[in-house]
């Protein structure tokens, strides 16, 4: 029986060190078969997930072995921390480690949506040579709405600085006193003034029963007319109809969206809008970020298994922020 299980995709050198000292079972496709998971982690000692494994109660509870969840990804709505707490489990996640990726997707996503590179493209491609059609609009001199001020929202809105771009942040657990606020020269608004006052909204959230919705038909219709949306975070914070509805009528400009609702998304009226980007979870993928999430994921857990204490344990069936409300 192995001594770690491996549900999803993972290579690289400190996987392969993992793999010299312990006995490590990796079936890349190993989540989207649940009962032979529950069959293999019955005697393991760690479990390693990306996002696509439900590390629910009851699996948990199947592994009365287990020591250790290993999150390779900084999300941690497929895994029940608290039950995970409660059972003398720990959970390892690797928080930093893909931010900067994420956060330049995020500015591909901006500049994309502002000068229609991607539609662009496909109608050059299509034999077109058509300048006017895509006159876009700069980003410098533009306001950022960061809807979540953590660090992915906190590095995006750096680089968006470095474009002349102002920003204001929405986050109910930073005070305008924030240091890394005072050097974004951000301001901290409520959620209606940032949407009220953003030419571009970029969402940075995790998804929790608070954000659940939270980008809704409501909110869309306090944006500004023609205002661009970029999701990099988790699908579930907006609604994908309501945006559809904002998009059809002018509110929202253009939306960038990494992330769904449901993954793999239905195809629906999103893939449908012309001033709409779809791209599938990929703002984490990079060599570099893989690369480092890997190395911070294998690295922790090996520690675990060999007694030592997690250096990246998340503590909470919540974000601790959302916990202390
Ligand atoms: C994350 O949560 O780290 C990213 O969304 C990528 C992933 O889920 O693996």
């Amino acid at each position: 029986m192995p001594d770690i299980v491996i549900s999803e995709y993972m290579h690289g050198a400190a996987f392969e060190a993992l793999r010299a000292r312990f006995d490590v079972f990796l079936d890349a496709e190993l989540w989207k078969k649940p009962d032979l998971l529950a069959e293999k982690v019955k005697n393991c000692r760690a479990l390693i997930v990306r996002n696509q494994t439900p590390v629910t109660a009851a699996l948990i509870d199947a592994a009365p072995e287990l020591l250790v969840v290993g999150r390779a990804g900084v999300g941690l709505d497929n895994v029940d921390v608290k039950h995970a707490e409660q059972a003398g489990v720990v959970v390892s996640f690797t928080p930093d480690q893909n931010a900067i990726s994420v956060a330049e997707i995020a500015m591909g996503m901006m500049l994309s949506l502002a000068r229609f590179i991607p539609a662009a493209n496909q109608d050059t491609k299509n034999g077109n040579w058509q300048r006017s059609k895509f006159m876009g609009t700069e980003l410098y001199g533009k306001t950022l709405g960061i809807v979540g001020a953590g660090k992915i929202g906190f590095l995006t809105a750096r680089r968006a600085m470095a474009f002349g771009m102002r920003v204001l942040a929405y986050d109910p657990f930073l005070s305008q006193d924030n240091i890394l606020l005072s050097e974004l020269q951000g301001e901290l608004v409520e959620l209606d003034e940032l949407l009220a006052r953003a030419d571009v909204v970029s969402c940075h959230l995790p998804a929790t029963p608070q954000t659940t919705g939270l980008l809704n038909r409501e909110r869309f219709r306090k944006m500004k007319r023609g205002a661009l949306f970029i999701n990099t975070s988790r699908g579930k914070v907006v609604s994908e109809p309501d945006l559809v509805e904002a998009l059809k009528s002018g509110i929202v400009g253009g939306a960038a969206l990494d992330v769904r609702s449901e993954e793999p998304p239905k195809t629906g009226e999103l893939e449908t809008l012309p001033n709409v980007i779809l791209t599938p979870h990929i703002a984490a993928f990079t060599r570099e970020a893989q690369e480092r999430v890997s190395r911070a994921i294998c690295e922790d857990i090996a520690r675990v298994l060999d007694g030592k204490p997690s250096m990246s344990a998340a503590k909470s069936a919540v974000p601790r922020r959302l916990a202390t409300k």
